[in-house]
């Protein structure tokens, strides 16, 4: 059952948590038989024993370390659904879209280019960054605003240690993400009416917390083109719309920037826009989300506020008011 290529197998029978486990002690087994002085099986052939998917996904494997920021004790989305239910407009607006329009993300050569209020500005090439820190896996619950929800596996690292490399100045407040756009390559962007590219932004001290990840990959693998290849931003305790994907920009402002849903629907979306069940969408409740991929009577369950991460970030808005800083 679980010896084959990917495509053999039918989406239901890659359940998320058996295949993570698996990934997880191949790479054991790897590691171990590499310091043993050499496997007695070729490592693809050892790939195939361990993990159906790494066959089809053998050069897209990340060399990862564990954290202790990871969320324990959920079950892991599947990929499969993780790689076909996406929001990336640039792609279409049905949720199949992305995984069958992003073939054409140019995600090689890839810059990040660092601006605004910065000791100077820098352009930082991909595979650099892929090596400035250890990759960590860090599971993290998704809430996206339109109350689904997942677990996802995610890799990378602290956007705070990208930020020290930027050298921001003490005037940066806040920083913009903006994601790469061309119309060309992105040709199904008209069907929404936002205004390109897409723009998200943090407040500084929301940046420089240790939760917020800069995104690399999932379940072990770069990031598929409809996660946001090559790099993304996740930020666990607030709505999925704030994690800007195929980001080329990072912009460090004084002022609070222009962001894609609030400049579009401000009554609905706000900045901040931190998961909070007591503040409800004006057309749908935030009270309870759907928790795609489980059996029907399963995935119905309370939202947590701040996406069950307050313990780590609550402090960030001590005094304000979140159903006005919404
Ligand atoms: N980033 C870009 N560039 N374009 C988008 O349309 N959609 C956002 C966010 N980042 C989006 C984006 C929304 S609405 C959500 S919920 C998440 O990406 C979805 O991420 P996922 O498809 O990996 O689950």
């Amino acid at each position: 059952m679980f010896i084959g290529n990917a495509s053999d197998i039918p989406s239901s029978e890659i359940t998320s948590r058996d295949t993570y486990r698996l990934y997880l002690n191949r790479r054991k087994f790897l590691r171990a038989a590499a310091a043993a002085g050499g496997a007695m099986l070729g490592g693809d052939r050892l790939a195939e024993l361990f993990d159906p998917r790494a066959v089809a996904h053998a050069d897209t494997k990340l060399q990862t370390v564990s954290s202790p920021l990871t969320t324990t004790g959920e079950q892991l989305t599947s990929y499969a659904d993780i790689t076909h239910y996406n929001n990336f407009y640039e792609f279409g607006v049905d949720k199949g879209d992305p995984a069958k329009n992003a073939g054409g993300l140019p995600t090689r050569p890839w810059t990040i280019k660092v601006e605004g209020k910065v000791a100077k500005p820098l352009t930082f090439d991909i595979d650099d960054l892929l090596k400035l820190r250890p990759l960590e896996d860090r599971v993290y619950r998704f809430r996206c605003v339109e109350a689904w929800s997942m677990v996802i596996p995610w890799v990378g690292y602290s956007l705070s240690e990208f930020i020290k490399q930027c050298n921001p100045l003490s005037t940066a407040k806040f920083v913009q993400f903006l994601s790469y756009y061309d119309r060309h390559v992105e040709k199904w962007s008209g069907e929404s009416t936002i205004y390109w590219p897409y723009s998200e932004g943090l407040r500084m001290d929301e940046a420089m917390n240790p939760l917020t990840l800069l995104t690399f990959g999932l379940y072990g693998e770069v990031l598929p083109n409809q996660d946001g290849a090559p790099v993304r931003v996740i930020i666990p305790w607030k709505y999925g719309f704030k994690s800007a994907k195929s980001i080329v920009t990072v912009r460090f402002v004084d002022k609070m920037p222009a962001t894609t849903w609030n400049d579009m629907a401000p009554n609905e979306y706000g900045f901040y826009s931190n998961v909070n069940p007591n503040v409800d969408h004006p057309r749908w409740s935030q009270k309870t989300e759907r928790r795609i991929g489980l059996p029907f009577y399963e995935q119905r369950r309370t939202t947590l506020m701040f996406n069950g991460y307050g313990d780590q970030v609550a402090s960030l808005y001590a005094g304000m008011n979140l159903k006005k800083y919404y």
